[in-house]
């Protein structure tokens, strides 16, 4: 049985190395995000973050040995890394590294898919954080972030099924979009979130489309295009003045969906455990009325802490030791791949 894994985390703008335990304990974590790198393009832009990554990567290894109390790599037992789905120049970086340690240190190997990661980051836990002693498979992950928005059933570790999914933006991207449009710069959600603190969240009426839909998909084009149409009414003087007021509305609009939705599929699957994961269940709001819905309907929901929502190589950690310890194992000729693979998730 493997017992500490060291896991790499680079498929997007994040780069990440964690030392994990089988347990799911976390004894390191350490990430160097790009917000300022990218920050002036206004959006992610890939050749600047695979640069990145392979400068920080190297140092970041280091790091997460010292920080889980000064370990050896003798004491790591096995490797997991990001391979899919991802930035594929992003990818490369994190899985040439992976590969190399592999070979050099003879370890057993782990590609992880990086929803996968998310999927399962409320298991982790730290000196600050742990799931509650009852929460185990299965459950109704909401897994939202830049480029993802998918609603699944997690029957148990590999068995995953697509509920719903976005049909056009992710609600990340959304936001992101938004801010943009709004002059609120980059990274755009936690921006939006933080000016509709002051704001009226009923203040405008955007469109909160496949609402009603029998469904579990989720759509947020409609909205962004609906923002920009009355940001172009408005004029840039009086849209600045109303910008709380239009940012609680658009985040109000988002968090209107994102929780039908996932308490329909709570209801149609009949399960009490529900969880929130990827960079966007950081929103306030989302979280506030994610709590009211959960006490309400006596879900149990977890949400995991910010560091564990947030893309961190944690979760892929956790993922990795647990397939290394059921005999899973990748060769050397491990690729990334910019999409899911076949059989990852069940329609
Ligand atoms: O999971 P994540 O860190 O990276 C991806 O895999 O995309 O998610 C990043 C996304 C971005 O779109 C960012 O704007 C959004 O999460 N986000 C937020 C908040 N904090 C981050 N969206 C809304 N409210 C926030 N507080
Ligand atoms: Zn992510």
């Amino acid at each position: 049985m493997i017992r500490k894994i060291l896991a790499i985390e680079t498929s997007c703008d994040d780069t990440s190395v964690a030392v994990v335990t089988a347990q799911g304990e976390v004894l390191s974590l350490v990430s160097r995000a790009q917000d300022l790198e990218h920050e002036p393009y206004g959006g992610i832009v890939p050749e600047i973050a695979s640069r990145n990554h392979t400068s920080a990567l190297i140092p970041l290894l280091e790091e997460a040995l010292k920080q889980a109390g000064g370990l050896e790599w003798s004491d790591i037992e096995g490797l997991a890394v990001t391979n899919r789905p991802g930035l594929i120049g992003a990818l490369i970086v994190g899985v040439i590294t992976a590969k190399s340690l592999a070979q050099s240190l003879n370890l057993p190997l782990i590609g992880i898919n990086h929803l996968e990661g998310h999927l399962l980051a409320p298991f982790l836990r730290d000196s600050e954080f742990s799931p509650p002693e009852d929460f185990n498979y299965p459950y109704i992950g909401l897994a939202i972030s830049g480029g993802h928005t998918s609603l699944y059933r997690i029957q148990g570790l590999g068995d995953y099924q697509i509920l719903g999914t976005t049909k056009d933006d992710a609600a990340g991207e959304a936001f992101d979009k938004f801010a943009k449009m709004a002059g609120l710069g980059f990274p755009g959600g936690v921006r939006v979130d933080h000016c509709a603190h002051t704001g009226n969240p009923k203040a405008y009426d955007f469109p909160r489309s496949m609402l009603h839909d029998d469904s579990l998909d989720m759509s947020f084009s409609g909205l962004k295009s609906a923002a920009q149409r009355l940001m172009a009414d408005l004029g840039p003087v009086k849209t600045k003045e109303v910008l709380p007021d239009l940012c609680a509305s658009y985040q109000e609009a988002i968090v209107d969906v994102l929780l039908a939705k996932l308490s329909r599929a709570a209801k149609r699957c009949q399960m009490k455990k529900i969880i929130l994961t990827g960079g966007v269940s950081a929103n306030s709001r989302l979280r506030e009325r994610g709590l009211l819905l959960a006490q309400a309907n006596k879900y149990q929901l977890v949400i995991p802490p910010l560091r564990y929502c947030t893309d961190n190589a944690a979760m892929i950690g956790y993922a990795g030791i647990l397939r290394l310890n059921r005999g899973e194992r990748h060769s050397m000729s491990l690729s990334p791949s910019p999409q899911v693979w076949d059989g990852d998730f069940q329609k």
